[in-house]
Formats: C-alpha cells, structure tokens, sequence
C-alpha cells in the first residue's frame, strides 16, 4: 500500500514536471505563467456552455426536442474562431434553469453562458462585447385593460427568476411580482389569468405577439444589450471570444442570422 502511494506521488511530480498537467499558472500577469484562454477552459478541445432554452427566438427546443435559436446558430459561428479547421473546438451545450446559470460559470462547471444574457453590473462575471441590443418589456392578454406600463401598477407580474425582467417588475409600484424559473410556465400563467402580465426581452415578447397573440406594451422598461458570458479572472477566454463575436458581427451571417431569428 505504501509503496502504491510512494508511485503515484512520483508519478503526478513527474506529470506536473512535463506537462504542467492541471497546475494552472494563478498569477497571470506574469508573463512567464500567463495562462491563455484554453487554460481557461475546464476541458482542452471543449467549449462547455449553460443554456436555457425557454426563451425563443433566443433559444428553444423544436419539436423534436433539439435546441434551436440565434443563440446556437451564433455559438456555430463563433466555433469557426476556436482551434484550427483540421482540429475544431467541440462545443457542449449544457442545459440548465436560467438561475443557475451565473453559479455554474462562476464555479467552472461550465465555461461560458450564452442564453441571451443581459450586461448588468450586479452580475459578477465577465461580459462579452454585446452582440444584440434588448429591452425588457411586458406582454399581457388581447383583452386586458392594462394599456400602459402606468396600468401595471399593483398588478400580478410574472418574471424569470434571477432574470433583469424580475428586476424591472419590482420596479413597478405595487407590483405583486412572481419570479418563476421557466418562461414556459410564466406563459401559460398569463394564458390562463393567473398573471395579468409577464416581462421578458423585445425579441421574445413579439415572438409571443405574433405566434400566441399576446399584446406588448410599447413602452420599454429597461434598455439593455446582450453578450456572453465568462468566469471573472478568465480575462484570455473572453478576450478570445470578443475577438470572435466582432468577426462574427462583421460577417454576412450576423445579419442573415438576425433576419432567420426576426432580431431585427
Ligand atoms: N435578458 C434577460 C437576462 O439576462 C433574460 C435572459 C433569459 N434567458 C433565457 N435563456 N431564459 O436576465
């Protein structure tokens, strides 16, 4: 037994002595052990990413059951600028509820989120350069009398939990807000009159108005612009994927996949 552990202490000195194995460099400003953004990664070769697909056009899952949006169709742009092309970084798409998105970044369960994240300060990550401008705004039924956002005052409001929308109902005077992990639920709420309205971003809300004819209110709650998002101290891994989203917002596809997603 004793011998067995003599070996393996040995072994992993002479793995850390070849390889570095899993010894990441902690101090990166010293340009002898500055890490590079695939040290950063939790697995060389794979891009992990939290996702939540309720939120079309976002992301969602088709019929089928596979995830479908701007944000993937995005992600296999993006791809194009990670590894070489006879060596591809696999992406793994990890699917989880909104609200524990942030957690898994920050802990390194996953590398990135992409799920039509809203920059906000009071989130302590890494933010990329936005690749979409949003809003959040409230959706309510055909026949409501809550006309303006002033109408929303002391009204039942719906909201994804830990999203900007929980914050901008609370903002409402009065508001009786129900946070809520899934948008799907959030929907069907609104549906059936359990809420009298739910905020979620531009593009989801007139998603809604016209597959489910829902109404928005014009009125804009919050401004906001939308990136991806990293652990804080990978300061490489989002400066390579800021590289990456400004090509890809210079290409042909950023548009084309705006006009697909009706992001426009
Ligand atoms: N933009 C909002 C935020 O960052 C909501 C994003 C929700 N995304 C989702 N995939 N459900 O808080």
């Amino acid at each position: 037994m004793k011998k067995l552990v003599k070996i393996t202490a040995a072994m992993l000195m002479t793995c850390a002595l070849i390889t570095g194995c899993s010894s990441k460099p902690t101090d990166n400003n010293d340009p002898q052990t500055a890490a590079t953004w695939e040290d950063q990664l939790g697995k060389k070769g794979v891009i992990a990413i939290g996702i939540s697909p309720d939120y079309p056009p976002y992301e969602s899952l088709d019929a089928s059951g596979n995830m479908e949006g701007f944000d993937i169709d995005m992600v296999a742009e993006l791809q194009k600028y990670f590894g070489s092309e006879d060596a591809p970084y696999e992406i793994e798409w990890v699917q989880m509820s909104f609200d524990t998105i942030i957690s898994s970044v920050q802990t390194g369960q996953v590398d990135l989120g992409v799920a039509g994240f809203t920059y906000d300060p009071d989130r302590d990550v890494l933010f990329s350069e936005p690749y979409m401008e949003s809003g959040q705004v409230a959706l309510v039924n055909p026949d409501s009398d809550i006309k303006t956002v002033d109408d929303l005052k002391n009204k039942k409001i719906g909201a994804q939990l830990g999203a900007t929308a929980e914050k901008a109902a609370n903002s409402i005077e009065g508001a009786d807000v129900q946070a809520v992990s899934s948008v799907n639920v959030l929907i069907e709420s609104l549906k059936s009159n359990a809420l009298d309205a739910v905020v979620v971003d531009i593009p989801v809300a007139k998603g809604y108005v016209e597959n489910a004819g829902f109404v928005m209110l014009d009125e804009v709650l919050i401004d906001e612009s939308t990136s991806i998002i990293a652990a804080k101290g990978n300061d490489e891994l989002i400066a390579k994927v800021n590289e990456a989203v400004k090509a890809f917002k210079a290409s042909d596809a950023y548009n084309e996949l705006k006009e697909k997603w009706g992001m426009n």
